[in-house]
């Protein structure tokens, strides 16, 4: 492509698809791309670089797989029509979410212990968030301390994901550490009270904050220390017993229910100053209805990429009820089984105001830590941007249900991805 478009001199985003350029020119300076971004391509070298137990983890699903198949299949039913003759040389990618002016309508979803994928965990994926200015969400299971992954991330923006303590010194303390830390929204996992049953994961035991792994989010915390000095549990000595403590406290296994969530929004509100509140694991249009009854902010419809109720609804199908429900009532945001730029797309044909990806990124980090997250993040952001100029859409706001000719939901059990 020609890299002296005007556009790029009045486009609000750095011209993405340059990226194209990059790579296909590498050859003739004796370079070669780094490695093949083809989602399946990226899980066959993930495999070859993690351990056992680290491609077990990120790769396992609830039960037999069938959510995360139907969050793939929900994809191919829709289709973009694609429009011809538009001035896409006024394009744009840009996005805003809850008042941050973003690069594109994709952000990190939050996702735990990156230290089993890269020996940095979640530092290198928040730098490379900041750098692309796309959000980033850090997850209460990560393996950094909150205040490290802050640093990291520098002025980029930045939310927190909390699996909710019921320990509410410490709900409050985690909360406080994440306002202090610059973070602008509090996103309430609701659908993990515990891990849903992965048989690899099961049958390895493979649950790493068992082992004295990953625990540095809660092992940094005040109010976690003098829960441990009142168990008598020193981390140095009993890494095993103080990891399993803090992950207990986090997956405890014990619902929370609605009655709680006016608590903790007045919370994180005092604390925040009024910062956005949302849910994330919202499937039903009835409990999307109960979020904005509540007053949350916003609402993230994921079935945690089909990693917790087996044989569950395709997320992107949950997308379209809710969007009819909700619609004008609170923010939508979309994740689970996004592999690329077309998937990004048709969340937001159907309604969904934001996109986050998850496995696509971890994939990245385990191949090549930082280089490979910003590798696999730049392509996806250099495929939607040459997407939106094949396809004929100048920003992102004309991208709506007409973009889509969408066929009748019919799932038969095909044979599976893996875990794509
Ligand atoms: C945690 O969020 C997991 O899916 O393992």
């Amino acid at each position: 492509m020609d890299t002296k478009g005007p556009n790029k001199n009045t486009r609000s985003t750095p011209q993405w698809a340059e990226y194209q350029r990059e790579n296909f020119w590498k050859s003739n300076e004796g370079q070669v791309p780094i490695f093949d971004t083809d989602p399946g391509s990226l899980e066959v070298l993930a495999k070859k670089k993690l351990t056992q137990n680290g491609w077990y983890y990120a790769s396992s699903n609830a039960g037999q797989s069938y959510t995360h198949t139907a969050n793939r299949q929900a994809f191919y039913r829709h289709r973009i029509i694609p429009r011809m003759l538009v001035d896409t040389n006024t394009r744009d990618t840009a996005a805003e979410i809850f008042g941050h002016k973003v690069s594109a309508p994709i952000g990190f979803a939050p996702i735990g212990i990156n230290r089993i994928y890269n020996p940095l965990g979640e530092l290198p994926v928040a730098k490379v968030a900041k750098e692309l200015n796309l959000p980033y969400c850090f997850s209460t299971a990560g393996s950094q301390p909150i205040e490290d992954v802050a640093k990291a991330n520098g002025d980029g923006p930045r939310f927190f994901q909390l699996y909710m303590p019921h320990d509410d010194e410490l709900t409050i303390s985690l909360l406080k550490r994440a306002v202090d830390g610059g973070f602008t929204a509090c996103i309430l996992t609701v659908d993990t009270w515990q891990l849903g049953w992965r048989h690899n994961d099961v049958n390895t035991s493979n649950y790493a904050f068992y082992h004295g792994i990953g625990a540095d989010l809660g092992l940094s915390d005040p109010i976690f220390q003098k829960r441990l000095v009142e168990a008598g549990i020193d981390p140095k000595t009993m890494p095993n017993e103080a990891g399993a403590k803090w992950i207990d406290n986090v997956w405890h296994g014990r619902a929370h229910s609605w009655e709680k969530i006016p608590w903790l929004i007045n919370t994180w509100k005092e604390l925040s100053g009024g910062k956005p509140f949302c849910l994330k694991g919202i499937q039903s249009v009835d409990d999307a209805r109960k979020a904005v009854e509540i007053g949350c902010d916003g609402i993230v419809v994921s079935n945690h990429a089909g990693r917790q109720v087996d044989g569950a609804i395709a997320s992107l199908d949950a997308l379209e009820n809710i969007v009819d429900a909700v619609r004008d009532k609170i923010y939508v945001m979309f994740d689970s089984g996004v592999r690329g730029a077309s998937d990004v797309l048709k969340a937001l044909a159907l309604g969904a105001k934001f996109v986050f990806v998850g496995r696509l990124w971890i994939w990245g980090l385990s191949i090549m830590g930082e280089h490979g997250v910003r590798h696999v993040m730049k392509s996806l952001l250099a495929d939607f941007d040459i997407l939106l100029n094949v396809a004929g859409f100048q920003n992102i706001s004309q991208i709506d249900r007409s973009a889509l000719e969408s066929y009748e939901k019919s799932y038969p059990l095909l044979q599976q991805e893996s875990c794509l």
